[in-house]
Order: structure tokens, then sequence, then C-alpha cells
């Protein structure tokens, strides 16, 4: 049984402050040090965390025989190679969504987890929120009866509001070689495609989607507005769909990145609908259920989204000290990407793509 876990945090960009919340707040785990290739940010996160050690270098990080865990935050391009040194350097790996940028860089990660024996868990922070949370439980118990529709919807604002978002930090998400899609429908889509698939519980079978990509500046692109739409295999017959909207002009409320999510879900004998996420677009209740012509509201939830950061940070730790595999594991996380790169290949080649297809092509 583990005493403490400590933490060796790759990565040290805009993410990284939230995903530090949940080993700062966890009693029995610690951040014991820091890795970026910038040196004065790696710097300014150590202090502002309690005096870690400062790394550069990832190899010397690895090296580092205090470090037990690695929380992968770099960019996608980076991801597989540094997760499967840290897995062969006897370390459990931590690694942001999306885990990788094709399922054949994945099963390297994979491959190395099985080798190493060491745990892997992909972190996808929207499955921690507790509105989200709150209503997969709903769900569960039969609230709506047989959950047989969802729709999701993200809707973007006025990008001078919100999180100052450095132009490194956006620079590698348009390139889509290094972010592996779109900076929207498939960096963004992993939390939306994680959604889809922990609300309705049935695999996803085929799926098409339009993707319009916007010129926003010399450089800066958005793959957005967006529709992606898709069957779930089985009877009852059910399906999905997720919009992306960005309006240019219109405030959103948001101390994080100027979007918000909202999600409808509808079963058999109610509607189930969470109606924030990053922003604080709507005053309405975070969770709201329709059932025999009632309406209940769930007022007392945890909205904050920088929450459901430091709940995957505690679940990490708690999973850890007691021995199993925190959420996501590496099969969940491969259906989710299946499903992004489904959602990638169908706009792009303006057709159906079904999941046997992309799964048949690794
Ligand atoms: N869960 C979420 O909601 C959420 C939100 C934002 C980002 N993310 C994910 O977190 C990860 C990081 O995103 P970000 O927005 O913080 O990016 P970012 O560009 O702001 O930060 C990445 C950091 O990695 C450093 N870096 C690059 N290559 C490196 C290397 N080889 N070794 C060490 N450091 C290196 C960069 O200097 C930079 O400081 C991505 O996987 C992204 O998808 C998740």
């Amino acid at each position: 049984m583990r005493e403490e876990i400590r933490v060796g945090m790759v990565g040290c960009g805009r993410i990284s402050d939230l995903q530090s919340l949940g080993y700062r707040a966890h009693a029995r785990s610690r951040i014991v040090a820091v890795c970026d290739t910038d040196a004065a940010r790696a710097s300014e996160r150590a202090r502002a965390w309690g005096g870690a050690r400062v790394y550069t270098e990832f190899e010397r990080l690895l090296a580092d025989p205090e470090v037990d865990v690695v929380d992968i935050l770099t960019p996608h391009h980076v991801h597989a190679a540094q997760a499967v040194a840290a897995l062969e350097a006897g370390k459990d790996v931590s690694l942001q969504k999306p885990p990788t940028r094709t399922l054949k860089e994945l099963d390297t990660v994979l491959d190395a987890a099985r080798r190493s024996g060491r745990v892997l868990r992909v972190f996808e922070n929207f499955m921690h929120y507790a509105p989200h949370r709150k209503a997969k439980e709903l769900i569960d118990a039969g609230a709506i009866g047989t959950p047989i529709s969802v729709r999701l919807k993200t809707a973007g604002g006025r990008l001078t509001d919100g999180w100052r978002v450095e132009p490194s930090s956006m620079a590698w998400r348009v390139n889509r070689d290094q972010c592996g899609g779109g900076p929207t429908t498939f960096d963004h889509g992993f939390h939306c495609y994680q959604m889809a698939r922990m609300l309705i519980p049935a695999e996803v079978e085929r799926v098409h989607a339009f993707v319009h990509w916007t010129k926003l500046g010399t450089d800066a692109w958005y793959d957005g507005p967006a529709l992606v739409s898709w069957r779930y295999a089985g009877d009852p017959p059910r399906m999905g769909s997720w919009e992306v909207i960005a309006s240019l002009g219109m405030r959103v409320r948001s101390k994080y990145y100027v979007s918000d999510d909202r999600i409808e879900v509808h079963g058999t004998e109610g509607i189930l609908w969470v109606n924030r996420c990053t922003g604080q677009l709507l005053e309405e209740p975070s969770v709201v259920l329709y059932r025999d012509g009632e309406t209940r509201a769930f007022h007392d939830l945890e909205t904050d989204w920088a929450d459901s950061f430091r709940q995957g940070g505690l679940d990490l730790v708690d999973a850890l000290l007691e021995g199993r595999q925190p959420a996501l594991d590496g099969a969940e996380a491969r259906k989710t990407l299946a499903f992004a790169l489904a959602a990638g290949r169908s706009a792009a080649q303006g057709r159906e793509v079904t999941l046997a297809e992309v799964l048949a092509q690794t």
C-alpha cells in the first residue's frame, strides 16, 4: 500500500494550473517535479505549487526516483512518445485527452502500459463535472426511462473575454499534424464524444459530420460551424448530434475559455438538460429533469468547471492508493478516439463513416 503519490507534471502551459488542483488538494499527494521546455514557465509553476524540482528535459524528470506518476500536458504530437517513455521508466501515467492523434499511436501507449504493468489513465475532465455526473446518475437510475437521444451544443463567444490564452497555446492546435485534427472538432470534441458515450449506454456505430473551416486571422483557423451526427448500435434506435457554433460578437460569461457546452438527453419517459459546463451562458439550474408533466431542477451542484479537474486529480490519487484502475482506461479512451477520428474522416470525405471501418485500418 502506497503512503503517498508523488507527481511529476510535464507541460506547464494553459491547462496545467487547473490540472494541478486535485494533487494539491489531496492530503496524500504532492507535486514533486515539473518539466517544460520553457524554463521560465516551469519555474513559475513550480513556485506556485510549493517548490517542485524544475526540469527542462523530459528524460531528466523520468530519471527522478521520487516521481511516481507522470502527468502529461503537452501538445498532442508529443503525447505518445512521452507516455511510452514514462511507462517504460516504470512510472504511472495520466495522459491528457485526446490521448494521441491516431489509434496507431495510442496502441503503442497501450502496449507499453501492458508490458510495464504500470497504470495508464486518459484524463477527460467533463466526465468528472458534477452536473454531468448527476445526469449520468439520474439516467442510470431510470429517471428518463430508456435514453434514446442525446444532443450536445458547444457555443463559442467573443474571443476578447475570458481566459488569456497565449498564441503559442493555439499555434499547435491549428496545425493539424501536431493537433491530430481540428482544435474544436477533434481537440474539444473528445469531451463531447465522451459525453455522448457516457450518457447513452450503447456503442456508437456510424458517424456523419459537416465541418466548415473558418479563417480568423493570418494563421488562425477554427473548425466550425460544425455538425456531427451519429447512430448507436442495436435497438431501440438511438441517435445523437453535436453542433458547434461561434457567435464572435456574443459575450459568454466565463472564467475560462469563452465557450459553453449544453446537453439534452431524451428518454422513453422524460428529458434531462445539463445547462452549462466551461462557461456560464445560461442562468438556468445546471441540471433539469422533466418527467410525468413535472419539472425538477437541481440547484445545488458544483458548477465551477475547475472543480472537474480537481475531482479528476483526486480520483487518480485515490485509485492509485486503492490499487484500482482510474477512468478513462485505455480501451474506453480508444473507443472515444475512434469516434473522433470517424467524425474527422466523415467531414473530410463527405460521407458516413462506420467506427468498424476506422478500427479496421489501424
Ligand atoms: N481537459 C481540458 O479541458 C483541456 C483544456 C485545455 C487543454 N487540454 C489538453 O492539455 C494538453 C495541453 O494543453 P494546453 O492548452 O495547456 O497547451 P499549452 O500549449 O498551453 O501548453 C503546453 C506546454 O507544453 C510545453 N511543451 C511542449 N513540448 C514539450 C516537451 N517536449 N517537453 C516538455 N514540455 C513541452 C510547452 O512549452 C507548453 O508550456 C493538451 O493535451 C490539451 O488537449 C485539456
